[in-house]
């Protein structure tokens, strides 16, 4: 089995939307068992037993969500050395832009060394079906190359 933990925060709902649709995307695959988890329930351990790792953020200031950043900063010391190369990839959910989101996640990741795996999806404001599906197509893409083991 490969664990898939999909951490996210949301506060209108929007990127909670593209969450669930990651989680299905990622479901459809067999061997993969799926962890959804808002990021201020998310803890260390849950990290640890993951296989791949979908963080997924609304854009708040040009940046991630708070409790997404809070996620990191609580994880970043007790983790690190532990979860090299983790697959991972990024979904956000912004009004009209995304990229200062996307920068911040994609450095902090750096730090912890994980290794992104498909390209993000960002959504610039309402969540479409196309969005949706891209959604599902990333879970599929992290949880299928997690359960070969090609990452
Ligand atoms: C406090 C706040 C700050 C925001 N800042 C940005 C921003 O910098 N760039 C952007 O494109 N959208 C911004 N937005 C819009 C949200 O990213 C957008 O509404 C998103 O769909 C919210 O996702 P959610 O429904 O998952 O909370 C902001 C929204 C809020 C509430």
């Amino acid at each position: 089995m490969a664990k898939i933990l999909i951490v996210y925060h949301s506060q209108s709902g929007n990127t909670q939307n593209m969450a669930e649709a990651v989680a299905e995307g990622a479901r459809q695959i067999d061997g993969a068992e799926v962890f959804l988890k808002r990021a201020g329930e998310a803890t260390t351990e849950d990290l640890l037993q993951a296989d791949g790792l979908a963080i997924g953020t609304p854009e708040n200031f040009g940046y991630m969500s708070g409790m997404v950043k809070d996620f990191f900063d609580r994880t970043f010391y007790p983790s690190q050395g532990k979860v090299l190369r983790m697959p991972y990839v990024i979904f956000i959910c912004a009004g009209n832009d995304g990229t200062g989101a996307l920068r911040a996640i994609e450095r902090i990741a750096l730090g912890y060394k994980f290794k992104m795996v498909y390209n993000p999806v960002i959504c610039k404001g309402k969540v479409t079906g196309e969005i949706l599906d891209k959604c599902r197509e990333l879970g599929g893409v992290l949880a299928g190359g997690c359960v070969e083991g090609i990452y």
